[in-house]
């Protein structure tokens, strides 16, 4: 081959490659967030949030410490987060009649094991499901394994009317519902809860925040820590609080007895509708 031939080759391959990554997050169906301003996320018809997994006991359903949800739309079946174990998991999800082979994706909060160590019943149930997880940028980890990895790094539309948001190394998913406005989950908030918040409604410019339901990381700190939590929460506009896993008594008192409208007393198996249509 002359060598003007070979720059020419190496010249095309070189463009094919670079197109393919500019245009990679596309193939995906990603959408990422380019410019705040001018995006807001589209609404959806209704949302069902079922409770798989929680350490807060229900009757004889499993409450190992872990937390795994399940969010059904008009457009997506979607697990969130898959609580410690494969057994508590399915044995669940059983008993409550769910079936998790309808699931179209999964999104994980962040990597710790009460979250993570579920996911292998979902490999035994599908093949290559795709697992939207934290930017590693590392060598996979293991409960990865036999799942499409996509990791999120900025805040992105996932479907119409759903996003992943990004805080520190732990992400939140969120669902924009016709009427209500914000239904936001939180896997364990240790970038603090209110911060998640203020970050979905910054990014994703819906002001009304319906439900904040999940771990808020509140069950060694202080009282006075609990309350300015939830107060931050109202200032944010919340208007229903479901604190479970992590959240520790002290929210769940404090709110039953203060703020019983805002309060929602969630565990495992505890379910919600919320239909704008
Ligand atoms: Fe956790």
């Amino acid at each position: 081959m002359e060598n003007n031939q070979k720059i020419v080759l190496v010249v095309g391959v070189s463009a094919i490659l670079l197109v393919s990554i500019i245009l990679m997050p596309y193939f995906l169906g990603l959408n990422s967030i380019n410019d705040p301003e001018e995006y807001q996320l589209e609404s959806i018809e209704y949302v069902r949030i079922t409770v798989l997994v929680d350490n807060n006991p229900n009757g004889s359903l499993q409450s190992p410490w872990g937390l795994s949800m399940l969010v059904e739309t008009e457009n997506l079946t979607i697990l969130f987060d898959s609580g410690p174990n494969p057994a508590a998991l399915e044995e669940n999800a059983e008993a409550l009649g769910v079936d998790l082979s309808t699931c179209d994706l999964i999104v994980v909060s962040h990597e710790h094991l009460d979250h993570v160590d579920g996911l292998t019943h979902m490999t035994e149930i599908h093949d290559d499901l795709s697992l939207y997880t934290p930017y590693y940028g590392t060598s996979p980890m293991y409960w990865m394994d036999g799942f499409n990895v996509i990791e999120v790094e900025d805040t992105t539309e996932i479907s119409s009317g759903i996003a992943i948001i990004g805080e520190s190394w732990e992400r939140a998913l969120v669902i924009n519902v016709k009427n209500f406005g914000l239904v936001i989950l939180v896997g364990c908030s240790h970038p603090r809860v209110e911060n998640m918040v203020s970050t979905a409604i910054d990014e994703l410019n819906v002001n009304e925040t319906y439900i904040v339901i999940g771990g808020f990381h509140l069950a060694s700190s202080t009282y006075s820590r609990v309350l300015s939590t939830v107060e931050s929460l109202f200032e944010l506009g919340v208007q229903n609080i479901y604190p479970i896993h992590c959240s520790g008594d002290a929210i769940r008192s404090y709110l039953e007895s203060d703020y019983p409208p805002n309060f929602g007393n969630a565990s495992v198996g505890f379910q919600i509708t919320i239909d704008g249509t």
